[in-house]
């Protein structure tokens, strides 16, 4: 009698500690692209804590920053009549593989938990389909960052983080002088159409972002906004090394903590970089936000496709109701490099550029800055995203003029939608 009633009492305890996740066992095979230092360690907290559940990880990592790589071998598995149980995927793809009938909801664990007065609801309209939650977000990841070496700063005596283009291309211009690379990038499609669309933000502002990146609008991208903003990458351009065709993101980001380059500009997964590597914030590296007083928005998230087997059903519920878990957003967030995608997660334990971006962005959604990122497939469907990147990625690499730019890639957009 007296065994029952302990066990009871530490079930009851269990349940509590738990933060109301549904105890559990099943089985997910998860498909992600998180195979950096600081992305493996972040999405090693969420195998820990599905398995501390009992159930069973299947880890589908697929190598390649940005995702283009995971989502191609995403398209294989489901052509092939096997899909993984759960996928990270975001954005605009959530509602496309919603919209073949491919995944399932997960409506009852956000019904449950009632995930609506949790989640911003910018990012909730996201997850959904036909009013349903078909994913749950890990987390917010800003885009529009730059990461600097403070050491290779004051060498070539730039004295404060810059905070327009023309302060950037000053201080890059004395990092030149001194014999340091200003910027450590790594030219992979991606990686370009990072710094194109901080730059679109920084030289145009938000409502230009909007009608070029997110609305296509044609008139803004042929204008000289966009002339201008070619002009500044193409600044940029003549700021990296040699080295820099093909390179990971994450090599870029070692080069700014061995003060090889003074700066990268990349979203807060290179804190996550920094972090796993020891390095702390405000001492080892800075971080200001890139020109233009906006936010561009990344959020990963995780869909669960159509599988079959009850096993795997509950790996789908317990993993949704996991990866909402307050406790886990915190443990995950602070790996990863981004902030919470719940708002009622307490920010106490995050570093100073974590305070930096919840802050700035309350503040851009109150002045309607905040913006999706088209390069992280937040904005736009992956086929116009395409036609952005490819072109993106030929101006960076060849001397292609700007106003030349401009047209190509306005022509372009047209004949994809
Ligand atoms: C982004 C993703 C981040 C990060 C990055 C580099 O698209 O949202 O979580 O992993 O790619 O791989």
């Amino acid at each position: 009698m007296k065994i029952i009633r302990r066990i009871s009492a530490l079930c009851a305890v269990l349940a509590l500690t738990s933060g109301g996740v549904a105890q559990a066992d099943g089985t997910a095979e998860v498909l992600h692209w998180w195979t950096s230092g600081g992305e493996a360690k972040a999405v090693g907290t969420l195998k820990e804590a599905f398995e501390a559940q009992g159930g069973t990880w299947i880890d589908s990592p697929i190598a390649g920053g940005g995702g283009d790589a995971a989502m191609t071998a995403l398209r294989a598995r489901v052509v092939a009549g096997n899909p993984p149980t759960a996928v990270q995927l975001k954005g605009p793809g959530i509602q496309e593989w919603a919209e073949q009938g491919a995944l399932n909801d997960v409506q009852a664990v956000a019904s449950a938990e009632n995930w609506d007065s949790v989640l911003p609801p910018a990012l909730a309209s996201i997850m959904k389909y036909d009013g349903n939650y078909v994913a749950a977000p890990v987390n917010i990841h800003r885009v529009d960052w730059i990461w600097a070496n403070p050491e290779a700063l004051a060498k070539a005596g730039v004295e404060a983080m810059p905070t327009t283009w023309e302060e950037f291309n000053a201080a890059a211009d004395k990092l030149m002088a001194a014999g340091i690379t200003p910027l450590a990038h790594g030219g992979q499609p991606w990686q370009d159409a990072t710094l194109f669309e901080d730059v679109v933000l920084g030289v145009g502002g938000a409502d230009f972002y909007r009608k070029a990146l997110v609305e296509l609008d044609q008139d803004a991208l042929k204008s000289d906004m966009m002339v201008a903003s070619f002009d500044q990458l193409r600044k940029l351009r003549g700021y990296v090394d040699p080295n820099f065709p093909g390179r990971d993101w994450n090599l870029a980001t070692a080069m700014v903590m061995r003060g090889e380059a003074a700066f990268q500009i990349m979203g807060d997964w290179a804190k996550g970089e920094f972090l796993a590597a020891g390095k702390v914030p405000g001492t080892d590296f800075l971080c200001a936000p890139t020109p233009g007083n906006g936010y561009v928005l990344n959020s990963d998230s995780f869909t669960f496709f159509k599988v079959s087997g009850d096993d795997n059903l509950k790996g789908q519920q317990v993993l949704a109701s996991l990866i909402m878990s307050p406790e886990f957003q915190k443990t995950f967030n602070l790996a990863k490099g981004s902030i919470p995608a719940r708002t009622d997660v307490p920010l106490d334990e995050f570093d100073t550029c974590a305070q930096r971006s919840h802050a700035d962005l309350l503040a851009a959604i109150e002045s309607n800055a905040l913006v999706p990122s088209m390069a992280h497939e937040m904005a736009i469907p992956r086929s116009v995203r395409g036609e952005f990147l490819d072109l993106v990625t030929e101006f960076f690499n060849s001397d292609m003029g700007s106003q030349d730019a401009a047209q190509k890639l306005a022509d372009a957009v047209a004949r994809a939608m």
